[in-house]
């Protein structure tokens, strides 16, 4: 398989799940890596397993002060990148419709703010690449609307049309846009969900995904198939999935019980 190599490449959300499987197969072709999240300790493990290809930004992507700062450190790092990945995301659910103002802001700091922040910084650098590429991860989630995931699947569908956004401004320059949805990935993300996770994925697999989509030029890399196409159908077909699905996987069963905290 084709491979992407010798690149230099910022990935945040890379401690743990999808961004570190990446981080850690794109290490291993030759790319200068520089590797983000909030917690510095599990960076500097992951630059052990290949000191001179890794390097640790550290940084809470949804703090917009803070990550002034990490674009100065990125910029002493590398003077250009050729490809960011956005991986860095949260996920709350809202039990029971409670609505609680927090959680969904602490979803969207993470999950739509975080990544208009890492463009912030990153912009400038990508503007120095020959081929430069910026690709977020989304969710599957965003094509329908789920139960529970009124602010996850919110602030993923908000990055999408952001990312749709972003493409459109930028369709006469070199940026290549990419919106990656997965599925359901096994990574500490997902350990305590309390529902069937169909077709579920390793973050091995899904990085392999991401890549592969990559090279191919996508801009919207789906992933497994056989989520998405059905999920995709029903989106289009809304009745469908209102009408059938959405009542067997709701657990509200009485408004007078919702309660907002
Ligand atoms: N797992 C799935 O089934 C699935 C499905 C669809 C989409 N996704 C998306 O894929 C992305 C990666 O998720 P994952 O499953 O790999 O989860 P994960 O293993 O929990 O990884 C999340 C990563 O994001 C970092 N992070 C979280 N908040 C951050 C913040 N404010 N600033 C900087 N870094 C932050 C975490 O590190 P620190 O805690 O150290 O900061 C960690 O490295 C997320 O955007 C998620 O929504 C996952």
């Amino acid at each position: 398989m084709k491979a992407i190599r010798d690149k230099t490449i910022w990935i945040t959300g890379a401690s743990s799940g999808i961004g570190k499987a990446l981080a850690l197969r794109l290490a291993k072709n030759n790319n200068f890596v520089i590797v983000s999240s909030r917690g510095r300790d599990s960076l500097l493990e992951l630059q052990k397993t290949a000191p001179k290809n890794i390097r640790v930004l550290d940084c809470d992507v949804g703090d917009d002060k803070a990550m002034e700062e990490a674009g100065d450190r990125l910029a002493s790092l590398t003077d250009h990148l050729d490809m960011v990945f956005a991986c860095a995301g949260t996920c709350e659910y809202d039990d029971g419709l409670k609505l609680k103002l927090e959680s969904y802001r602490r979803v969207f700091d993470a999950n739509f703010f975080g990544v208009v922040n890492t463009l912030r910084q990153a912009l400038p650098l990508l503007s120095h690449s020959k081929q430069p590429v910026f690709a977020a991860v989304g969710s599957l989630s965003s094509v329908v609307g789920f139960p529970r995931a009124e602010a996850y699947g919110a602030s993923k569908a908000a990055l999408g049309y952001f990312l749709d956004s972003v493409r459109a401004d930028t369709s006469r320059v070199r940026l290549h846009v990419a919106h990656i949805r997965p599925g359901f990935i096994d990574t500490p993300l997902t350990k305590s969900n309390d529902f069937d996770m169909p077709f579920m994925m390793t973050p091995d697999a899904a990085a392999e995904s991401i890549e592969k989509g990559v090279l191919r030029g996508r801009h919207i890399i789906d992933f497994p198939r056989r989520l998405s196409w059905p999920l995709r159908f029903l989106g289009f077909f809304s009745s469908l999935w209102f009408g059938i699905c959405t009542p067997r996987m709701t657990r509200i069963r009485s408004l007078r019980k919702t309660k907002c905290a």
